[in-house]
């Protein structure tokens, strides 16, 4: 094996731990997969309205089973008032008229089944929309009625009642506690939201609450679903009595989960950091069980992942244990720094974890609520996660560095055993749209924060198609509902296919790549002696070799299967991956 030209190589470096087998148990096909999420308001058009719908996303789909995924995960299309993008339901069992219908989802769901492609669908269970029936009713009963147990209301305290209940604050800015009316007008209970005001939290504590699940659950999997995607995963029960919260919430959008895996956590990571009252509370799990239990009655190897923002990784491993969910979203990998000790670290630390519960690793660069991998992986700036970047924040990405990372980062990411996860757009080396202007912004951390956190709109700009066609493609009539920057045509789809080079054509060689060589089951071993910003490891018969540094790294002699970037020689230039297969 040759050895990087870089000097700063120590024995630690090498000393990475040793190989670990993954993708255990059986054979289900979400151990695997590469999963494509489509965020429906930003996917594509059909009626021409500016808003993305079901029947432009089936009038789509070739294109995905193109580029070679196994399923897509479906943000919410289900009734709503459209608050926080979707996320906040106010009929679980419908299509929202600007999605379309019912029916246009079966339409879609048959389409993605006929081009082999599974449908994993979103399930908001934290909160329901405040436009939801029973929400509705709770406002209109009276205080410790049966309508008003299935949210948390609770009396504020002081004199008056007009302190809070708690201190907890909202996710999105702003305090998660908002007061209610009584019918003669004067001032009531309160209610909890731990987002936006609109999203009023459920008590899962009441059997009537899981009782409506269950229910929910049956309405789409008798439809034909292969699998659930959990929203807040984490968050449902609440620790008893909800008690203040010594650290009370700022910064990140999630709660300050998923913090990376740098050497300076280690050691805390060891230990469980403090638990928020409301965040990973032990009671989840029994809820869990009983959903896994439901899915089973299924044929076909129906699916949960989770969205848990919880580290360290053992415990967040605690929600795909066997009897529980199947995936849980890897934040820990996403927030991670394109740094080789930080990488391998996560990596190896994944495998273990998850692996240590029978379940396989996930995968994760970008989704709806991050900056896009393409312009995050060059940020010149701390940004906490759920902060968004906007005119007016410091540091912003260093454009060509945030692509030449972002192909250099997914490549290194497809290549990993366990399922992966892509977001749309990504695939087209998307960048997360900065100048947008304030009158454009929806996403509630806009306005809760008054301006100070952008918040996700930057990565929620419909993706284009069709170079030369009106919003390239989104829209038949050119409306957008988050206006497209002047810069996409370039990135469209038709722009980039079969173009050597391109983003598109990357992500479809390396899916190709992956199913040919059956990477995404099997173990991972360390290649030692290189240097540390380098990560290598060989994964069945291929080679992968990913340079974080500055430094060209020598390659081994062997067949280059597919690059990040071109190679000059046997050189891996800086922010670069290859996949090799090595000859001898
Ligand atoms: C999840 C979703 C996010 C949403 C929040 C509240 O984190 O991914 O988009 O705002 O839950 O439902």
């Amino acid at each position: 094996m040759t050895i990087a030209d870089d000097t700063s190589q120590t024995p630690e470096q090498v000393a990475d731990p040793a190989p670990v087998a993954t993708t255990p148990g059986g054979d289900e096909w979400w151990r695997s997969a590469v999963i494509y999420q489509i965020y429906p308001r930003s996917f594509a058009d059909a009626n021409g309205d500016g808003m993305g719908d079901l029947a432009g996303i089936t009038a789509r789909l070739t294109a995905l089973a193109e580029l070679g995924v196994d399923a897509i995960w479906l943000s919410p299309f289900y009734r709503s008032p459209q608050r926080d993008g979707g996320y906040d339901v106010s009929d679980y069992c419908d299509v929202d008229p600007i999605f379309g219908t019912l029916e246009d989802f079966g339409r879609l769901q048959e389409r993605a089944h006929e081009l082999g492609l599974r449908v994993i669908v979103d399930l908001v269970p934290n909160h329901t929309s405040s436009e939801h029936a029973w929400f509705e009713e709770a406002l209109a009963a009276p205080e410790g009625s049966r309508e008003r147990a299935r949210y948390i209301f609770r009396d504020g305290r002081g004199e008056n009642g007009d302190v809070p209940p708690n201190n907890w604050e909202s996710v999105f800015g702003g305090r998660a506690w908002t007061r209610t009316a009584r019918p003669d007008g004067s001032p009531g209970q309160w209610y909890l939201h731990l987002f936006d005001e609109s999203q009023p939290d459920l008590d899962w504590s009441n059997p009537e609450v899981r009782a409506e699940f269950v229910r929910i659950l049956r309405f789409w999997l008798d439809r034909g679903v292969d699998g659930f995607r959990v929203d807040v995963a984490h968050g449902l029960v609440k620790e008893e009595g909800l008690p203040d919260y010594a650290k009370p919430l700022t910064g990140g959008s999630m709660g300050g989960a998923g913090v990376p895996l740098t050497p300076e956590i280690e050691a805390e990571a060891a230990q469980e950091p403090p638990t928020p009252p409301y965040w990973g509370q032990e009671g989840v799990h029994e809820i869990y069980r009983e959903w896994r239990r439901v899915l089973d009655e299924y044929e076909g190897d129906r699916m949960l992942v989770a969205e848990a923002w919880v580290d360290p990784l053992p415990k967040l491993a605690k929600w795909v244990r066997p009897d529980e969910m199947d995936q849980a979203f890897n934040f820990a990998y996403l927030e991670t720094p394109w740094e080789g000790p930080a990488l391998r670290r996560v990596i190896a630390d994944s495998l273990s974890a998850f692996g240590a519960v029978g379940a396989p690793s996930t995968w994760v660069l970008s989704n709806h609520d991050v900056v896009r991998h393409a312009s995050r992986l060059a940020l010149t700036a701390e940004n906490p996660q759920g902060a968004g970047i906007g005119p007016n924040s410091d540091g912003k990405p260093i454009p060509d560095l945030g692509i030449r990372r972002a192909r250099a980062a997914s490549l290194l990411m497809l290549a990993l055993p366990g399922s992966a996860y892509v977001y749309q757009g990504e695939d087209l080396g998307l960048p997360e749209v900065i100048d947008l202007p304030d009158e454009a912004r929806q996403d509630p951390t806009w306005y809760r924060t008054g301006g100070e956190r952008y918040g996700r709109d930057g990565c929620r700009v419909p993706i284009p198609w069709e170079a030369s066609a009106p919003a390239y493609g989104f829209s038949p009539t050119g409306r957008t509902w988050l206006p497209q920057p002047e810069e996409w045509a370039e990135l469209a789809r038709d722009a980039q296919q079969g173009v050597p080079g391109s983003t598109l054509e990357l992500y479809r060689r390396a899916l190709e790549l992956r199913r040919e060589h059956g990477l995404g089951r099997g173990a991972i071993e360390w290649l030692p002696g290189y240097s540390e910003q380098v990560v290598a490891l060989v994964v069945g018969e291929v080679t992968v070799v990913a340079n974080t540094g500055e430094t060209p790294v020598e390659l081994p002699a062997g067949e280059v299967l597919l690059s990040s970037e071109p190679l000059s020689e046997a050189a891996l230039p800086a922010d670069t991956t290859v996949w090799l297969r090595v000859s001898g």
